[in-house]
């Protein structure tokens, strides 16, 4: 199987837990990337059974829209029974590096406020350690320097990621060379350097969740 049908496997997989698990007329948060573009297309096959989705990204609501979905303002929304979203690496306890499309900071949003987090990814994602995938960290323009020489000091090496603007007007870090033993400590440290407003580190709230795709089928953890 290619990495494009396993993709397309887990984001059918959950696809149906969605519709096993959430009532009719639920409202769904959707993250971003391409395991989550296939989960949106797989989703809006059922999308009558659905009042809309929250979008954890400008990509991911034009994609929905692209397909009719209603797509709802977060601060409308009191209660998302789940948020379905890819991930850069996932390790056993279910915490996750996320960001490689830079939409960390609203996939972490819509994840604070949903009742079921659910990881889908293929197999190559899954990490006994996490930190091979450079962690993504989201800095006020102004700021960048400044965490730049924080994050060194954390022993990692931060790089630009030239030429991209996120959808809330910020740059982004990826941070190269760390191996990380302690990822809720790790998180909560970076997210003290004044200027970060996220970084790709979900250890804080984990996925609950992981439908991992393998060439002998989906399994499911957690
Ligand atoms: C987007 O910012 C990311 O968190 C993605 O969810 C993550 O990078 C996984 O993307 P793919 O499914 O494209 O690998």
């Amino acid at each position: 199987m290619t990495q494009d049908e396993l993709k397309q496997a887990v984001a059918q997989a959950a696809a149906d837990h969605v519709a096993a698990h959430t009532p009719e007329g639920s409202l769904i948060g959707v993250g971003t990337g391409s395991t989550a573009n296939f989960f949106i297309d797989a989703l809006a096959r059922q999308k009558h059974r659905y009042r809309g989705a929250v979008a954890s990204s400008e990509a991911t609501r034009q994609r929905l829209e692209a397909h009719g979905m209603a797509v709802f303002d977060l601060n409308d929304v009191s209660d998302l029974p789940v948020y379905i979203d890819g991930a850069d690496e996932v390790d056993a306890g279910l915490n996750m590096i996320k960001g490689g499309g830079g939409a960390l900071t609203r996939e972490k949003i819509v994840a604070a406020v949903a009742r079921t987090f659910i990881c889908i990814a293929d197999a190559s994602k899954q990490v006994t350690t996490l930190g091979r995938f450079p962690l993504p960290v989201e800095v006020v323009p102004m700021a960048r320097a400044h965490v730049a020489r924080e994050l060194e000091k954390l022993g990692g090496r931060p790089v630009l990621r030239s030429g991209f603007m996120t959808d809330n007007g910020n740059q982004i870090l990826d941070v190269h060379g760390l191996s990380i033993a302690d990822p809720k400590g790790l998180e909560a440290t970076i997210n003290q350097i004044v200027g970060v407003l996220t970084n790709g580190l979900f250890a804080m709230r984990p996925a609950d969740i992981l439908l991992l795709a393998t060439p002998d089928g989906v399994r499911r953890s957690g």
